[in-house]
C-alpha cells in the first residue's frame, strides 16, 4: 500500500496526526529530526526515520521505500517572537528547507502536498471573522516564511501540477490524553499550557497582556482549535485532493472567539483551583481579535470543528498535563 509521509510527525500537530492516521487504516512514515519533537510520540505503528528535510537522498530513499503518495508537512520552526530576532533561522529553516523538500518530492513524482500553514499569514486584521481573501501583510517573519512558501505551492501547482492545500491554522490547542499525546514544546509559548503550568504550581502566575482592549471583558479573543480537529481537517484535505479536488489555501478554526480571561476561567473550573493573574501591559503586534471563518474548508472538503467546546479542549490539556506531568 502507499503511505503518507509525515514531517515533524514527533511534534505536538503531527504525532496528533500520525495517530489519526493510522487509526483510519493509513500506512504512514514520519521524518523527524527531533530538534523540539519526541520520539515516544510517534506511533508505535508508523514507521519512523529520524532525519531532516533537507537531507535529499533521506527523503527519495523514504519515498521509494514506502511508496509515498503524498506528504504533510508540519517541520517548522515555530516561535513568532524568535523569529523578530532570527529572521535567518526562519528564512532558512521554514523556507528554504520546505523548498528544499519540495524539490526532491517534484523530482519523486510525489504530487500532493499539504502545509501546516498559520493565521499569521494576514497580520493586522481589516475585518473578523477572517476568511482566505482577507490581505496578506504578516507582521512577523514566522507568519512571512509560511506566506513565501504558499506562493511557492501556488506556482507550482500551475506549473507541475502540484496538488496542495495551504492550511492556516488559528490556535491549536488541547490534546489526545488517552493515547498520550499533547503539547510539550520547550520553552511553552502558547497560552492554554503556559495557564495549566501556573495552575499546577509551576510558574508563579500566567501575565495578561492588556486588559483594556476593544473586547467583552477587555482581554484578547482568539479562535481554539483542538488539535484533533485539525488531523481530521487535513485527513479529509489529503483525501479530497486524492479524488482530483482543488488545490488553495484554507483556515482552519472554529469560527468562536475566546478570551484569555475565559481560558484562565476555564482551567481555574477543570483544574479546580485558582490561577493567579498579573495584568501586563499590551504586547506590540498583537491584534484585539483573532477569529476565522472556516467556511472555505466546509465547502471544499466538508470539514468543521467537533470539538468546540471550550471544557473539552482545556479538559484535554489538563489531562494530558496530570497524567504524563509535561
Ligand atoms: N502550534 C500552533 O498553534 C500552530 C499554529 C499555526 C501553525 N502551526 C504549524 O504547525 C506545524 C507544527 O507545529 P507544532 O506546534 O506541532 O510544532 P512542534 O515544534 O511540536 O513540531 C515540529 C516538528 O518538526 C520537527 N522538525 C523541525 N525542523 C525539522 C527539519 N528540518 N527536519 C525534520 N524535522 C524537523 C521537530 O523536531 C518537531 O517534531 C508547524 O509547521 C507550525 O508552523 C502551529
Amino acid at each position: 500500500m502507499a503511505s503518507i509521509l509525515v514531517t515533524g510527525g514527533a511534534g505536538y500537530i503531527g504525532s496528533h496526526m500520525v495517530k489519526t492516521l493510522v487509526e483510519a487504516g493509513r500506512d504512514v512514515v514520519v521524518l523527524d529530526d527531533l530538534s523540539t519533537g519526541h520520539e515516544d510520540a510517534v506511533h508505535t505503528k508508523a514507521a519512523f526515520v529520524r532525519g531532516d528535510i533537507r537531507d535529499r537522498d533521506t527523503v527519495l530513499r523514504i519515498v521509494n521505500e514506502h511508496r509515498v503518495e503524498g506528504v504533510v508537512h508540519f517541520a517548522a520552526k515555530i516561535q513568532v517572537g524568535e523569529s523578530m530576532v532570527k529572521p535567518r533561522l526562519y528564512f532558512r529553516d521554514n523556507l528554504v528547507a520546505t523548498l528544499s523538500l519540495l524539490e526532491t518530492l517534484l523530482d519523486a513524482s510525489v504530487g500532493t502536498f499539504i502545509l501546516s500553514s498559520t493565521a499569521a499569514v494576514y497580520g493586522d486584521p481589516e475585518y473578523t471573522p477572517i476568511d482566505e481573501d482577507h490581505p496578506k501583510r504578516p507582521v512577523n517573519t514566522y507568519g512571512e516564511s509560511k506566506l513565501f512558501i504558499e506562493h511557492a505551492l501556488r506556482r507550482y501547482h500551475d506549473a507541475y501540477g502540484l496538488r496542495y492545500a495551504a492550511l492556516r491554522y488559528f490556535n491549536a490547542s488541547g490534546a489526545d490524553p488517552a493515547a498520550g499525546l499533547g503539547e510539550r514544546h520547550e520553552p511553552e509559548s502558547h497560552l492554554i499550557p503556559l495557564v495549566l503550568d501556573a495552575a499546577a504550581g509551576k510558574r508563579k502566575d500566567i501575565g495578561v497582556f492588556g486588559d483594556d482592549w476593544q473586547t467583552r471583558d477587555g482581554t484578547c479573543e482568539r479562535d481554539y482549535i483542538h488539535v484533533l480537529d485539525l488531523a481530521d481537517a487535513h485527513l479529509a484535505a489529503f483525501d479530497h485532493l486524492k479524488k482530483g479536488g482543488a488545490s488553495g489555501a484554507f483556515n482552519l478554526g472554529t469560527g468562536q472567539g475566546t478570551t484569555v480571561k475565559e481560558i484562565v476561567s476555564a482551567v481555574e473550573k477543570v483544574a479546580k483551583r485558582p490561577v493567579p493573574v498579573t495584568i501586563k501591559p499590551r504586547r506590540d503586534g498583537d491584534p484585539a481579535v483573532l477569529v476565522a471563518s472556516a467556511k472555505k474548508a466546509e465547502a471544499t472538503f466538508g470539514w468543521k470543528a467537533k470539538r468546540a467546546d471550550l471544557l473539552q479542549i482545556v479538559g484535554d490539556a489538563w489531562a494530558f498535563h496530570q497524567r504524563t506531568g509535561h
